[in-house]
């Protein structure tokens, strides 16, 4: 299944995210589930991406919607069932779209029968091993063995509860109580996700996003973080063989099954050692999504990027948002446009206009740059952060979990606008329960019925993009070179004449003459470029273009 030019489809393709709960309602419970994905199809289809990548779909108690698995062979019933999943994907691949199902190995539910055998067995029983169970501190053993801070803030150990009512050992988590977290030291969590891996290419899937990727391994000295030390479970050395032996995995089977790996690593040089010839294929590209919105910023991410990529072979990856993170229309629209989980996420004030502008110059960069890139469920329709849901309904445990400090990441999980006027926009059939988060009436103007055949609107603008990127065989996988350019200007050449230029300043650039437009982020202005907006061009047939 390599793509017509000889080259493994991951290394160029337009991968789109769904978010299962937020895509489309089939069945009117008011939460996106598989049957609903399955009518909306032809959605993807037309948007011409190249594969879809599902959020997890198995059974949870959803105490981290669905990232908390307690079966990773089976999909949850307000999703569906396993059947209707293997249509799903027979019906993808009938389109010519590929699928990538997201595998959760770090962690898995406290409803997980093997996580429910260690607390029955209580201490000293041997499915205990397959977790991190540990006494606790002082002569009570009530102080957390080690004061590791997780990764949604907050404690990392939880105190059971013995059989007979004692308080017992204390458990490993590095998000939420609910998600405890494997032992990969244990011979039998590597043979269960090598097996879960089987399973799903036994279905025909194409790749596996592997979840909290850099995490799995940990310092089993359980020693405190100090700066001048490794990190005890991020980044350590001893994960890469879990990548090499699913490598072997993945390349025994026909096709070109990828691995696409969650990796969160500001280093670059570490970064791309998960993607060294005998590990991962490709991972996402945070760097590039928390940068901000500023020519040289962007410029030094990119080469960055290329060159860390370059290092190992690997093609980089290019994403602008996902589930975890502020819509980046709003991001885009505000003074500051980095984004960190770190900094304050709301109540900022944004310029929807200016961010929605900019987001369209970033789909014609982010689709022009070498490499795969991923477009997030909405994006195509520029929708924004949703920040005033109502306290009461919002469900992410990032919110409760940090005090209520960090909004949450319920804001970019919304469900979908299709069709029509008012809520539910078409994301669920009529007559049903309301949508599991509420869409802003003035999505009506951002359903994809409302923007189809608009020319102006964001959706046509990636359905032109995407059309216009499979159809110039320099895009995708490949080189790139920098053209010279003003201040707070981008502009390369990706070869075979064609080359992308985006306006990061504030004030308009002449476009080069010698160039046939191919597409343009925003309107024109007399051959200028405008402000925060981008164009492609490529060679006139005539012309003496130099890339
Ligand atoms: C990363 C996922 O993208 C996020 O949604 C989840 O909460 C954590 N990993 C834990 O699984």
């Amino acid at each position: 299944m390599t793509t017509a030019d000889g080259r493994p489809w991951w290394r160029g393709a337009v991968i789109y995210q769904v978010y299962p709960r937020s895509f489309a309602d089939g069945d009117g419970d008011g939460i996106g589930d598989v049957a609903g994905i399955r009518s909306r199809l032809d959605h993807l289809a037309a948007l011409g991406v190249d594969a879809v990548w599902f959020s997890p779909w198995y059974p949870s108690p959803m105490a981290d919607a669905g990232y908390d698995v307690a079966d990773y062979r089976d999909i949850d019933p307000v999703f569906g069932t396993l059947p209707e999943v293997e249509a799903l994907i027979a019906e993808a691949h009938a389109r010519g779209i590929r699928t990538i199902v997201d595998v959760v190995p770090n962690h898995c539910s406290d409803a997980h029968p093997w996580f429910q055998a260690a607390l029955a067995g209580g201490p000293g029983a041997p499915e205990r091993d397959l977790f991190w169970f540990r006494p606790g501190r002082g002569p009570d053993g009530d102080q957390r063995p080690t004061d590791w801070v997780g990764e949604f803030g907050g404690e990392t150990w939880t105190r059971t509860t013995n059989p007979d009512g004692t308080p017992g050992d204390w458990y490993l988590h590095l998000f939420t109580a609910q998600q405890p977290d494997f032992n990969w030291d244990h011979p039998m969590v590597r043979a269960e996700f090598e097996d879960v891996l089987r399973f799903w290419f036994d279905r025909g899937v194409d790749g596996i996003r592997i979840d909290s990727a850099g995490l799995l391994v940990k310092d089993g000295t359980l020693p405190e973080t100090r700066p001048d030390q490794p990190h005890p479970f991020r980044d350590q050395d001893g994960v890469h063989e879990i990548y090499r032996s699913w490598r072997r995995i993945a390349d025994g089977y026909p096709g070109d099954r990828a691995l696409i790996g969650e990796v969160w690593m500001p280093d670059r040089q570490r970064f791309a050692n998960y993607l060294r010839p005998d590990e991962l294929h490709a991972a996402f590209n945070f760097d590039f999504l928390g940068c901000a919105w500023d020519a040289a910023a962007m410029r030094e991410s990119i080469d960055g990027t290329l060159s860390a990529h370059a290092l190992v072979g690997a093609p980089a990856t290019w994403v602008l948002s996902n589930h975890d993170v502020t819509r980046h229309v709003t991001r885009y629209g505000r003074a500051d446009t980095r984004f960190s989980f770190a900094t304050k996420r709301e109540g900022i004030p944004t310029d929807l206009e200016l961010g929605t502008r900019r987001a369209r110059a970033a789909a014609l960069l982010s689709l022009a740059l070498p490499g795969a890139a991923y477009v997030y469920q909405g994006e195509e329709l520029g929708l924004y952060e949703v920040e005033d849901i109502p306290y009461a309904l919002r469900q992410d445990p990032m919110w409760e979990r940090s005090g209520r400090v960090d909004p949450g990441r319920d804001g970019c999980r919304v469900p979908l606008p299709w069709t029509g006027d008012e809520p539910p926009f078409g994301f669920s059939p009529d007559g049903a329960a309301a949508p599991w988060l509420p869409q802003p009436a003035d999505w009506k103007d951002r359903t994809v019925q409302a923007q189809t055949g608009d020319p102006n609107s964001m959706l046509e603008l990636y359905r032109a993009a995407i059309r216009a990127r499979r159809a110039e065989p320099a895009l995708g996988d490949g080189e790139l070179s920098w053209l010279p350019a003003p201040d707070g200007v981008l502009a390369f050449s990706r070869g075979g004449g064609f080359r992308c230029l985006v306006n990061l300043s504030d004030a308009p650039i002449p476009i080069p003459a010698d160039g046939e437009l191919v597409l343009a982020s925003g309107p024109l202005d007399h051959g200028l470029l405008p402000a925060d907006t981008a164009v492609w061009l490529r060679a006139a047939p005539h012309g003496s273009d130099p890339s």
